[in-house]
C-alpha cells in the first residue's frame, strides 16, 4: 500500500499579540491562573485588515514556493471562524496564491475536528490517485466574550500542510478511533461574532470524546499505548493536553508523564507533552489549526523522531473526536526550522489591553462598504468589504 501523509507543514498567525500577564492583571487576577492554571503565556490577536483567509494564505504560500503546484488539485480549507455562509474562504486563498483554475475548493467545518477531516479526505483522494497532492489551510480566529472566562483562551493562527503520497514528514497509518456526540459543550450561532461556551461541560466533553474515541480505535485493532512513542492533543489552552493525558493514563492504564513545563518534574513515560505545547501556549486556541501546531512544534524541537510513532486527538466541540497515528519519516528533521516558527511568534506586535479591548469589539458589517486601514505585515490583507464582498490583495 502506497504510503500517504503530511509532506509539508507550515504555520502562521496574526499581527498582533496578547500578553496573558498583562490581561490577568488589567482584571486583578492572579497571572499564575492563566500561565500555569490554563498554561497559556500569550494570544495572537489578528489586525483590522487580517482574518482566515489572509492567515491561512501566509501560511501555505511558502509550501508552495517550496514544493510548486504541480500535482495540486485540491485545496481543502478548514475553519469555523467562516467569512461567508456561501463561497468557500479557500477560493480567495487560491486567488491570493495564484493557484491554477484546476485546482477544486471547498470548506470543511465541524468545530476544531475540520482539519483532521480536511486531513482524511486529502488521504481519500491521494489514494484514488497518488499523483496528486492535496494543499489543506486549517485557520481560525478564537473569540469569546471580553471579561468572560474564555477570554483568555482566545487565539489565531493557521496551519497549511501538503499531503502526498511517500511524504517527507509524516505518513498517517490507516487506522482511527472515532467518537461523535450531540453536545451543547460549545457553539457559535450565526448572528454572533464569539462562541457560546459552557467551560466545564468543554472539558467533560473532550475527555469523554478521547475515552471514546480510543475505545474505538483499540476495538478495532489500533496499536497499543506502548507503541506509541509520542501523543499530541487538540489545545484549547495546553493544560487540556495536560488533562488528556491523564485520561489516557487512566483508561489505559499506562504511567505516561503530564509534566507541561520543563521545570515539572516528570514522571512515568516521556510522551512530548511539553514540546507539543511551546507554540500553543503562544498561539492560544487556533481551533482546527491546534493540533498541527502541536505537530509542528514537536517535529521542530524533537530530534530524534525517525520511524516514532506519533498518536494524534483531535476534538471539535459539538462535538466529533478522532484519534489517529503516524509514523515520523528519516529526514524530517532536516526539513523543520525551529527558529523560523520563534521568529514570527517574536515579530508579533505586542497590544496594550485597551487596544485590544477597543479592537475586540470593532465590528465589520457586511453592509455598508469599507477600507481597512494598513497594519498587517504579512503578505497578504483583507483590504475591506466592497458591494458587500469581502477584498483581499496582496501587501
Ligand atoms: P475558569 O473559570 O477560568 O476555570 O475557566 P477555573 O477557575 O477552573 O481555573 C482554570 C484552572 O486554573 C484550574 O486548574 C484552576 O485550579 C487553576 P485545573 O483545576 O483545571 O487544573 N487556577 C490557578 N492555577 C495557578 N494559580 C492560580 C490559579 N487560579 C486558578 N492562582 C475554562 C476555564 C477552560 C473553562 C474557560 O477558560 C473556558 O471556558 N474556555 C473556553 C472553552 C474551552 O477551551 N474548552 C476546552 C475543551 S472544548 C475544546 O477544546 C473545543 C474548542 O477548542 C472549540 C472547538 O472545538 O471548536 C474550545
Amino acid at each position: 500500500m502506497t504510503a500517504i501523509g503530511i509532506h509539508d507543514l507550515e504555520l502562521a498567525t496574526a499581527h498582533h499579540v496578547v500578553d496573558l500577564t498583562g490581561l490577568a492583571e488589567s482584571k486583578s487576577i492572579d497571572p499564575a491562573k492563566y500561565v500555569l492554571g490554563l498554561g497559556q503565556t500569550e494570544m495572537s490577536v489578528p489586525a483590522p485588515d487580517e482574518d482566515i483567509v489572509t492567515m491561512g494564505a501566509a501560511a501555505a504560500l511558502p509550501i508552495l514556493e517550496r514544493n510548486g503546484t504541480e500535482g495540486i488539485r485540491t485545496l481543502l480549507f478548514a475553519t469555523e471562524s467562516g467569512v461567508d455562509q456561501s463561497k468557500a474562504a479557500g477560493v480567495s486563498a487560491h486567488a491570493l496564491l495564484n493557484l491554477p483554475s484546476s485546482v477544486r475548493v471547498v470548506e470543511f467545518k465541524q468545530a476544531c475536528y475540520a482539519g483532521t477531516a480536511a486531513l482524511q479526505s486529502a488521504i481519500g483522494i491521494v489514494s484514488r490517485n497518488p499523483g496528486e497532492r492535496v494543499l489543506i489551510i486549517a485557520s481560525d480566529v478564537a473569540r469569546y466574550d471580553l471579561d468572560s472566562a474564555a477570554e483568555p483562551t482566545q487565539g489565531a493562527g493557521a496551519v497549511a500542510m501538503l499531503v502526498a503520497a511517500d511524504p517527507a514528514l509524516v505518513e498517517i497509518e490507516p487506522l482511527n478511533g472515532i467518537a461523535t456526540a450531540d453536545v451543547d459543550d460549545f457553539w457559535r450561532p450565526n448572528d454572533s461574532s464569539t462562541a457560546i461556551v459552557d467551560g466545564a461541560l468543554s472539558v467533560s466533553a473532550y475527555l469523554d470524546a478521547l475515552t471514546g474515541a480510543w475505545n474505538d480505535l483499540a476495538e478495532r485493532g489500533g496499536p497499543g499505548i506502548d507503541e506509541i512513542d509520542r501523543i499530541l492533543y487538540h489545545q484549547p489552552f495546553t493544560k487540556m493536553a495536560k488533562k488528556a493525558q491523564q485520561r489516557l493514563a487512566e483508561v489505559t492504564g499506562a504511567q505516561l508523564s503530564t509534566a507541561l513545563s520543563e521545570n515539572e518534574a516528570s514522571v512515568g513515560r516521556e510522551t512530548g507533552l511539553e514540546m507539543g505545547s511551546r507554540y500553543n501556549r503562544r498561539l492560544g486556541n487556533s481551533y482546527t489549526a491546534s493540533l498541527y501546531a502541536a505537530l509542528a512544534a514537536l517535529l521542530d524541537h524533537d530530534k530524534g523522531l525517525a520511524g516514532n510513532r506519533l498518536g494524534f486527538f483531535s476534538y471539535g466541540s459539538g462535538s466529533v473526536s478522532e484519534f489517529f497515528t503516524g509514523i515520523v519519516q528519516p529526514g524530517y528533521d532536516e526539513r523543520r526550522d525551529a527558529a523560523r516558527a520563534a521568529r514570527m511568534l517574536d515579530g508579533r506586535a505586542p497590544l496594550e489591553i485597551a487596544d485590544y479591548r477597543e479592537l475586540h469589539g470593532a465590528e465589520y458589517p457586511s453592509a455598508a462598504d469599507l477600507e481597512t486601514s494598513r497594519v498587517t505585515a504579512s503578505p497578504f490583507r483583507f483590504a475591506g468589504i466592497r458591494n458587500r464582498a469581502r477584498r483581499y490583495e496582496r501587501s
